[in-house]
């Protein structure tokens, strides 16, 4: 090839001056082009000489860049066809860096050299180029989470040498391609380790070919696609296979019966499709540690007798099954066993553990026909039968009759020193070091056990990262390792603190190597682990809402934007370090004991007008937590719709067994707080149930929905410039309510715009008091408190400084005012709605020049009377600084006043009783507060009027 013709094209394309030193000048011209097409590349990217002046992530050899890794730097921009002029380069590494959109260029398969493409957690989107198949020398390609589209190109079938196929965790949809005549595919990868493909929206069925005895692979990692068909029978001619995952898709027929010749098997998840036939037959597997075939359509069967003979296995899971017949005793005596998991089935008879494995910490029985229970009294750990016979009537009482109770989960502990207190934004290494340190989550996809409390994996994995950072000379201090967690996906979820050790925060190179330590799986963990995914912390939408005066003094004193994200990202988890040590206590008291349940029919005396529910009669009016009677769902647990005995119809707001609060007395204090205030626009508390480890609040039903789901015109509402007005006026006044009238006053903490509910006529009410903080009568005038909220409608003070004032609520009104505006959400593909709105407003212009950004639906009506008073509101709610953003009474005046601009009388109520509303309420009298405990036209709101 000739370089000096592409040269001279760069530098007339490019106009750039500077001849290089040392550096080949076509790879100085490409570097400088991909410098201009990002910002915050690395601030030692100066000069004409890249190698012999030691660019950052660049490494070189006789002159020619052959190394490009710039992980974790915060670029931001698209990756430009000029990657192609790199024509030495054997490692292109971009991942972890949120703000990389675009595709990848075609250009790409110039890249003749390739052996690693990684560009894991970026936001690359489109189609997976062709050209890729042209990289033949590429083993590592690791395209996983991002946005990727499309098929998957057949060409990768191509690159003979790939080693390592991961394209899990994006939007891939279409066949799982083979070859075809001249046509390649995947079965032609007979060197690949690794095929990760979960998460993505593949579909057509598993082609029977993809598989066969000449492969080496070691994953084979399907889970969370929509393929279809049954699984081929060439599976298990892969002897190599150590996990295969196929769970959450939607497969069918029978598993073939030659899956136990895969005597290498560990791991095995089918769960969540369509399987039938009789339950696999798993004899002779000898090392198959982690099985899930729950929720299919399996034959009816007792417990097969694999399971009591296998040696090997840790966690059984085998929910929602047709397994019946009593559990035999030898199956607890697996002697590696850990987790058995058989709710949702068909067992019965009698329990008896007697003889059972010193690693068993959970069995799982929930919802069989177990009659009785034989306690030997020395299995101790986590055991629930509720929901069987054993625990009707005078068993009730049992402690393994009540769920909810806590596992024990490890996480990395201080040695041989005493935390000491560090300042703001910093945390505590294990070595009791104060610093910044690197955070973010890793996955572990396919682990081989299932213990959460068992230091000595754990120990062992800190062991392995250490050994992998020193290896590489990276300046680490320690790592540490918390909140295990298993998530829907069942994936080990692991979140990783790294500390530095030579300064309080680590250079953009430590970071990138650190990075890539995580990347190419150099750690090797005890082998139980199994592969891993990692993604960084990321929090932009914070550090975008930090604009100009916070960002700036953090800038000062940060090297650059990771750093910037680092300061505010170990501000927000100090806190719950610090909490999670104090978590572990669980109070068996209940704390209402002191509530007499007989008085008052069942009303709380202390209470007005708040209920005392038995989870028997809430049980019953959802049909027993049908998800017919689902209307929610969201980290804290489910909501369901019912209608209690009194006819009032009730959302009932159920806490996910883990997500409690912890104490019952956390709970009471909720509830008594939601007793104390009543307005018309908060919704009201009917009342609540503390029993059988159930925290559940009832809450008067509010039929529209929240104003999200309304913006985003599901709903079918249309929601007019008029009626966004009264909904704005209506939460605000709700708010200002919260904040000035309620006693104690009580910040809301999760303003946004699903947690406000609009009612039959559009008024709205805001909801969801879960994080309220009530204010202390000690003469401060804020709280201090752990950052809770939701990105995106989080106030940038409060996060820096964890000092909670009504401002915070008043920020994240702004951003609501906002979204009634624009109907999009605050983060939308990676930008921020207030910069978007700051950076787009020309006050100049009618309608601040904001035509692209307004909502379509509000702009086709008539006039937006105004509308450019509201922005003003809205972008001065939002102000940087608490101080000059308005109290939440002043927004309420000003609203008011925007609304006689616009016609409306601000006093009268929701317009929606024009004919133009046809709610679920047509053809039904309505009859306001109906309901006896939320009535407001007594003692609260003398003003409202309210027609029959
Ligand atoms: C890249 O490939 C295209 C066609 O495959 C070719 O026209 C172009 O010259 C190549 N560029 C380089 C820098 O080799
Ligand atoms: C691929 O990248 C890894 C991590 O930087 C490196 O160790 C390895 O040598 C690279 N492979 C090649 C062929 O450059
Ligand atoms: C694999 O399984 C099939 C069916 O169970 C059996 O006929 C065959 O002999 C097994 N092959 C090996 C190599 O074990
Ligand atoms: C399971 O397979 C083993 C050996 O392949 C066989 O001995 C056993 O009878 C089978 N069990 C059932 C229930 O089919
Ligand atoms: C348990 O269930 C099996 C199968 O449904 C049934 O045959 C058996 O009688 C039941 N045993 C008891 C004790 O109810």
């Amino acid at each position: 090839m000739d370089h000096s013709i592409h040269a001279c094209l760069l530098l007339v394309i490019l106009q750039i001056t500077s001849i290089a030193a040392v550096t080949n000048t076509v790879d100085v011209s490409a570097l400088n082009a991909l410098k201009h097409a990002w910002q915050n590349t690395p601030t030692n990217w100066v000069g004409s000489d890249p190698c012999g002046d030691g660019w950052v992530g660049i490494n070189c050899s006789d002159s020619r860049v052959i190394s490009i890794t710039l992980s974790s730097i915060g670029l931001n921009g698209q990756l430009s066809g000029d990657i192609q002029y790199f024509s030495e380069l054997q490692t292109l590494d971009l991942s972890y860096n949120k703000d990389l959109t675009g595709s990848i260029p075609p250009a790409i398969g110039n890249l003749t050299k390739l052996a690693n493409l990684t560009l894991i957690g970026c936001s690359f989107s489109g189609q997976i180029p062709d050209t890729i198949g042209s990289l033949q020398e590429l083993t590592f390609l690791a395209l996983n989470s991002n946005s990727f589209s499309g098929k998957i190109p057949s060409s990768i079938g191509n690159l003979s040498k790939l080693y390592w196929l991961d394209l899990a965790d994006n939007k891939l949809t279409g066949p799982i391609p083979v070859s075809n005549g001249s046509t390649p595919g995947l079965d032609m990868l007979v060197k690949t380790v690794h095929f990760h493909f979960g998460m993505n929206q593949l579909s057509g069925t598993i082609p029977p070919q993809l598989f066969s005895s000449n492969m080496v692979l070691i994953h084979s990692l399907f889970d969370s696609n929509q393929l279809t068909g049954s699984i081929p029978s060439t599976l298990g001619l892969v002897k190599t296979l150590k996990a295969i995952r196929f769970d959450r898709n939607l497969l069918s027929g029978t598993v073939p019966s030659n899956l136990n010749n895969l005597t290498n098997l560990s791991v095995l998840h089918l769960s969540n499709n369509h399987l039938t036939g009789p339950m696999p037959n798993l004899t002779g597997m000898n090392v198959l540690s982690y099985v899930d075939l729950s929720n299919n359509s399996f034959d009816a069967t007792d417990v097969p007798s694999w399971i009591s003979t296998s040696g090997s296995l840790t966690t059984l899971v085998m929910e929602d099954t047709q397994i019946q017949g009593a559990i035999p005793p030898a199956l607890f005596s697996n002697p590696q066993l850990q987790t058995l998991r058989l709710k949702n089935s068909r067992l019965n008879g009698t329990l008896n553990i007697t003889d059972f494995s010193v690693q068993l910490q959970l069995i799982d029985l929930q919802n069989n026909s177990i009659q009785n229970f034989v306690e030997s009294g020395v299995y101790h750990n986590e055991l629930i039968l509720l929901g069987n016979p054993v625990c009707e009537g005078t068993g009730a009482t049992a402690s393994y009759c009540k769920s909810g109770q806590s596992m024990s989960s490890y996480s990395t502990s201080s040695v041989n020193c005493v935390p000491v207190p560090c300042p703001s934004g910093q945390s505590t290494s294990p070595n009791c070091k104060c610093s910044y340190p690197l955070m973010g989550t890793l996955f572990f996809i396919s682990p081989s056990f299932s213990d959460l409390g068992n230091s000595s994996y754990y120990e062992a994995l800190e062991g392995s990262l250490m050994k992998s950072f020193g290896t590489l000379q990276l300046p680490v201090d320690s790592v540490s390792l918390s909140k295990l967690n298993w998530d829907s996906n069942d994936y080990l979820e692991i979140w990783l603190e790294v500390f530095p050790s030579a300064d309080d925060r680590f250079n953009q190179s430590v970071i990138i190597g650190i990075s890539s330590v995580l990347s190419y799986q150099f750690i090797e963990p005890p082998p139980h682990f199994g592969p891993h995914h990692y993604l960084p912390y990321c929090s932009d939408s914070s550090v975008n809402s930090m604009s100009s005066v916070s960002l700036g003094i953090i800038i000062g004193a940060a090297i650059g934007g990771f750093l910037v994200l680092l300061v505010l990202t170990s501000a927000g988890f100090y806190a719950y370090r610090q909490r999670r040590r104090a978590d572990r206590v669980i109070n068996q008291n209940n704390p209402f004991a002191s509530w007499d349940r007989s008085q008052s029919r069942g009303r709380i005396p202390q209470l007005k007008g708040v209920r005392w529910f038995s989870f028997e009669e809430l049980k019953k009016c959802t049909g027993g937590f049908s998800e017919d009677s689902e209307i929610g769902a969201g980290g804290f647990g489910k909501v369901y719709r019912g209608t209690v005995a009194s006819g009032q119809q009730v959302a009932i707001k159920r806490a996910q067994q883990g997500s409690m609060q912890g104490s019952g007395h956390e709970f009471k204090t909720e509830i008594e707080m939601l007793s104390r205030v009543h307005h018309k626009n908060l919704v009201c508390l009917v009342g609540f149930c503390f029993e059988q480890g159930e925290q559940i609040l009832v809450y008067e039903y509010i039929p529209n929905g929240t104003l999200m789901g309304n913006l985003s015109g599901k709903s079918g509402i249309l929601l007019d410039w008029m009626r966004r007005l009264q909904v704005a006026v209506g939460s605000a006044r709700g708010l200002a309510y919260l904040h000035e009238l309620a006693d104690p006053p009580v910040i809301h903490r999760d303003v946004k715009s699903t947690n406000i509910l609009l009612d039959e006529r559009l008024n709205a009410k805001v909801s969801d008091f879960g994080l309220s903080k009530l204010m202390n009568d000690n003469g401060k005038s804020y709280v201090t408190t752990q950052v809770k909220g939701t990105l995106g409608y989080m106030d940038p003070e409060y996060f820096m400084t964890h000092q909670l004032t009504e401002k915070s609520d008043v920020y994240s009104f702004g951003i609501v005012m906002l979204e009634l505006i624009t109907a999009r959400k605050p983060i939308e593909r990676g930008t921020y709605i207030v910069r978007v709105v700051r950076v787009a407003m020309d006050k100049t212009r009618d309608l601040y020049g904001l035509h692209e950004l307004i909502d379509p639906v509000i702009l086709s009506g008539k006039t937006l009377e105004g509308f450019e008073k509201f922005v003003d509101l809205a972008m001065n709610c939002v102000q940087e600084l608490a101080a000059n953003r308005p109290t939440m009474s002043e927004v309420v005046k000003e609203i008011e006043s925007i609304m006689e601009l616009a016609g409306l009388n601000p006093n009268a109520e929701s317009t929606s009783t024009s004919g133009t509303y046809e709610g679920p309420s047509k053809g039904t009298l309505y009859r306001p507060y109906s309901n006896e405990f939320c009535d407001y036209s007594g003692d609260y709101l003398p003003s409202i009027v309210q027609p029959h």
